[in-house]
C-alpha cells in the first residue's frame, strides 16, 4: 500500500506550501487540479513530471480576479473582457501572454491560458498567497487537471491519490469535497477577432455568444484532432478516456449489445430513464444533463475498479452542458 498525501481543508496551509515550491492539489468547481506557483519554474516543472505529461501541453493559470487577466495575459480583446467580469466560472480564457507567463507554462506559445475558479478553499489559498507575498501579487496558480497524462479527471480528493506516489511528503491534498460540475472547464480562445471554443464544458457556447454579442467561430472538427493547427494540445482524442473500453450507443441496442458477454462484465452510464440489462453493472444514472457531467468521471474510475470489459454509455441529448459530456464520451470512446 503507498502512503497517503497529507490532506488539509485550510487554504493558509496550501499557500505557505505552494511558496515553500511544494505541490498542492486544489478543488475547483470543475475537477481538481495539481497546482504549483506559476511564478516557480522548479515546482511546475514537478507537475509536468508528476503527471508524466509532455513539456508542449501548457497549463492553465488560475487567478483569483479579472485583475489576474493583465498581469499575465496582454493585448486583451474587448470581448475578453465581458467573458472575464463573468469569473469566477469554468470558464478558461486563450490569450496573447505577457512577460510574466513564461515559456515553463505556455510550452512556449505566445498566448496563456487564464482562469478564475469558482471554488472558495482555490480562491482563499489565492488571496492567502497575495497576503504571505504581496510583492507578487496577483498570485496565478499553474494547474492541470490532478491525474496522469491521458487519464481521468479526479472529481474527488480521493481521486487525486492516484498521484500519491508521484508526491512528496511536503506536498499537499486541499480537500474541498466533490466538485460540483465534474467536466473541465470550457476553454476559449480569445486571439482572433472571435472567440472561438477549443473545448467544450459547462459555460456554454451559447452563453459566450450571449455575453460577447459575437457569433462563435466553427470549431466542430479542429479541436478534435491532433494537428499542428490545434490550438489546444491537450485535447488528444484518446484523452478523457478511462482503462476500460467505452462504446456509445443508442438505448435500445443496450439489451443486445449486453447480452454477449458475462454476467458483472458489462458496464452502463445512461440516464436514469434507461433500465439496466440482467447482468450489466449500472454506473451512472444521471436525471439530467448536470448530473451526468457531475458522476461521469466518478464512473469510469468505478468501470476501471471493478475491471469491467465494457462500458456502454448512452449520451445525454440537447446542448448546453451536454455539449460537453457528449465530448468527452466521445473521446473516451475513440
Ligand atoms: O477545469 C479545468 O480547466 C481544470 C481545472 C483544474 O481548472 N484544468 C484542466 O487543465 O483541465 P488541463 O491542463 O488538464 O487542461 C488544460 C487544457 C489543455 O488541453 C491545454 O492544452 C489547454 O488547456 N491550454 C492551456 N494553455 C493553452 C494555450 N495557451 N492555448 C491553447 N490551449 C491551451
Ligand atoms: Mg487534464
Amino acid at each position: 500500500m503507498t502512503d497517503m498525501v497529507e490532506r488539509s481543508v485550510v487554504p493558509r496551509q496550501a499557500a505557505k506550501c505552494l511558496l515553500a515550491g511544494g505541490l498542492v492539489a486544489l478543488p475547483t468547481e470543475t475537477v481538481y487540479g495539481l497546482g504549483a506557483l506559476a511564478d516557480d519554474q522548479r515546482a511546475v516543472a514537478r507537475v509536468y513530471a508528476v503527471k508524466g505529461r509532455p513539456a508542449d501541453h501548457p497549463l492553465i493559470v488560475h487567478v483569483g480576479s479579472a485583475d489576474g487577466l493583465a498581469s499575465w495575459g496582454s493585448e486583451i480583446r474587448d470581448y475578453a473582457l465581458a467573458l472575464a467580469h463573468n469569473w469566477p466560472a469554468p470558464l478558461t480564457l486563450v490569450v496573447r501572454r505577457s512577460e510574466r507567463a513564461q515559456d515553463w507554462i505556455t510550452g512556449g506559445q505566445d498566448t496563456v491560458a487564464i482562469r478564475v475558479p469558482d471554488h472558495p478553499l482555490f480562491l482563499e489559498t489565492l488571496a492567502a498567497l497575495d497576503e504571505l507575498e504581496p510583492s507578487r501579487a496577483p498570485h496565478g496558480i499553474a494547474a492541470p487537471s490532478a491525474n496522469r497524462f491521458g487519464a481521468v479527471s479526479p472529481t474527488t480528493a480521493d481521486h487525486v491519490e492516484d498521484l500519491a506516489d508521484f508526491l512528496d511528503s511536503d506536498d499537499l491534498i486541499l480537500d474541498g469535497g466533490p466538485c460540483g460540475i465534474g467536466i473541465e472547464s470550457t476553454i476559449v480562445d480569445c486571439t482572433g477577432e472571435i472567440p472561438r471554443i477549443l473545448r467544450a464544458g459547462a459555460f456554454t457556447a451559447e452563453d459566450v455568444e450571449r455575453i460577447t454579442g459575437i457569433p462563435c467561430a466553427a470549431t466542430e472538427k479542429d479541436h478534435v484532432t491532433d494537428v499542428p493547427a490545434v490550438r489546444a494540445p491537450g485535447m488528444l482524442e484518446s484523452h478523457y478516456a478511462p482503462e476500460t473500453r467505452v462504446q456509445l450507443v443508442a438505448a435500445d441496442d443496450i439489451e443486445a449489445l449486453a447480452a454477449g458477454f458475462a454476467a458483472g462484465t458489462v458496464g452502463l452510464i445512461a440516464d436514469a430513464s434507461v433500465k439496466t440489462p440482467m447482468g450489466a453493472v449500472r454506473l451512472a444514472a444521471p436525471q439530467d444533463a448536470d448530473a451526468y457531467a457531475r458522476e461521469l468521471y466518478a464512473a469510469f474510475r468505478e468501470a476501471d475498479a471493478l475491471g469491467l470489459a465494457l462500458v456502454l454509455a448512452v449520451a445525454p441529448i440537447g446542448a448546453g452542458i451536454a455539449d460537453g459530456v457528449r465530448d468527452r464520451l466521445t473521446r473516451a470512446a475513440h
